[in-house]
């Protein structure tokens, strides 16, 4: 690292990666795109060319070995981000790993082990909810015991229509996660037993999903619901509740004016997740950019990573039985 100044390389160059190149080049004070890389060479050159001409590589591996390469944000799809983490950590440097960590928590546990390997944190889990004003007005509201003990947790997350639907799988491992980790750390407790309900998005094909709706406990005993939709038909929405012994408190995200005419009452609903969310990928690449130039990871963690994928395992055999079944996981490691 060279005068307090991050040079990243980011893998995957799609929507977030873009973003996230776009964010650590201009918002974020102390970080520079100096390497891209995606299989599609030329989405890499455009990217490259609005990060003052940072090199273009078609080898991740390449660019994670880069000597002027101080940390790595990785954005590739998900069947590629275990393989990526893993090299970030033989080559002894901090990443930034969209979720879903891996795709499956025995790819996750070999992230984990060689993390704990290396003796340091070095993995940091795109978990931008972390970072959202409102999800963190809440955590800080249920930590000074206002509403007492959490018994209920509720998540909501409705998607705007894609162009091809979600497989329930698919689904869980790749968005219902963002929901069981919101709803792990902003209960300070791990989910214990699931069970997954569904409608499909083409009834000819039962594995395809439309709108689902996970059932979980939590160790301790409290309860809650992760709601989802792959087609809310109105745009994008994320919202937690939690009920405590003495309230409720929920989320509350949408700043638009409420506009009253033509007797009709109505409040603007973000399109999509990079408007929601904006402000925290911010914070969330200040956050891991601070966390790098100290030496290491912060925020979401690589037990995050695994724990979630833990819990998005017991949900698609629950999808599988159609019973309640139990996540299995292991004892948290001392080094998270
Ligand atoms: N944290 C969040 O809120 C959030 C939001 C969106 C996406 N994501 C995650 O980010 C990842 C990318 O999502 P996206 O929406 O940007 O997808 P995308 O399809 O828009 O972009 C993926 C990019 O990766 C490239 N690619 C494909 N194979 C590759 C490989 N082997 N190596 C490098 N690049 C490769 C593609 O050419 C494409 O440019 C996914 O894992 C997704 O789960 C996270």
């Amino acid at each position: 690292m060279n005068r307090g100044i991050v040079n990243v390389g980011v893998i995957g160059t799609g929507m977030i990666g873009s973003l996230h190149a776009g964010i650590l080049s201009s918002r974020i004070n102390g970080a520079r795109v100096v390497a891209v890389m995606d299989v599609d060479q030329d989405r890499a050159a455009a990217v490259a060319a609005d990060c003052d001409g940072a090199r273009v590589y078609s080898d991740a591996e390449a660019l994670i070995k880069a000597a002027d390469v101080d940390a790595v944000l990785i954005a590739s799809p998900d069947a590629f981000h275990a393989e990526g983490a893993l090299a970030c950590i033989a080559a002894g440097k901090p990443v930034l790993c969209e979720k879903p960590m891996a795709t499956a928590r025995a790819d996750a546990e070999c992230i984990l082990r060689a993390e704990m390997g290396a003796g340091r944190r070095l993995v940091q889990v795109g978990f931008m909810r972390e970072y959202d004003r409102a999800h963190r007005a809440l955590v800080d509201l249920l930590g000074s015991g206002e509403i007492g003990r959490a018994l209920r947790f509720r998540g909501i997350h409705m998607n705007p229509f894609r162009s091809e639907y979600a497989s329930i799988d698919t689904a869980i491992v790749n968005s219902l996660i963002h929901d069981i980790h919101s709803a792990r750390f902003m209960m300070g407790a791990e989910i214990a037993e699931v069970f997954a309900r569904w409608v499909p998005a083409n009834p000819k094909d039962a594995r395809s999903a439309r709108y689902a709706i996970i059932h979980i406990s939590f160790d301790g005993g409290a309860i809650g619901t992760l709601e989802w939709s792959g087609d809310s038909g109105y745009g994008y929405e994320v919202e937690v509740e939690i009920t405590g012994e003495r309230g409720t408190a929920g989320t509350s995200s949408n700043h638009s004016p409420i506009l009253r005419q033509g007797s009709t009452r109505s409040q603007a609903i973000s399109p999509d997740w990079p408007e929601r969310f904006y402000d925290a990928y911010v914070e969330e690449l200040a956050a891991w950019i601070g966390s790098v130039m100290r030496g290491g990871a912060a925020g979401p963690s690589a037990w995050d990573g695994y724990m979630s994928l833990a819990v998005a395992e017991a949900c698609i055999k629950s999808s599988e039985s159609s019973q309640p079944e139990r996540v299995i996981g292991m004892e948290r490691p001392a080094m998270y």
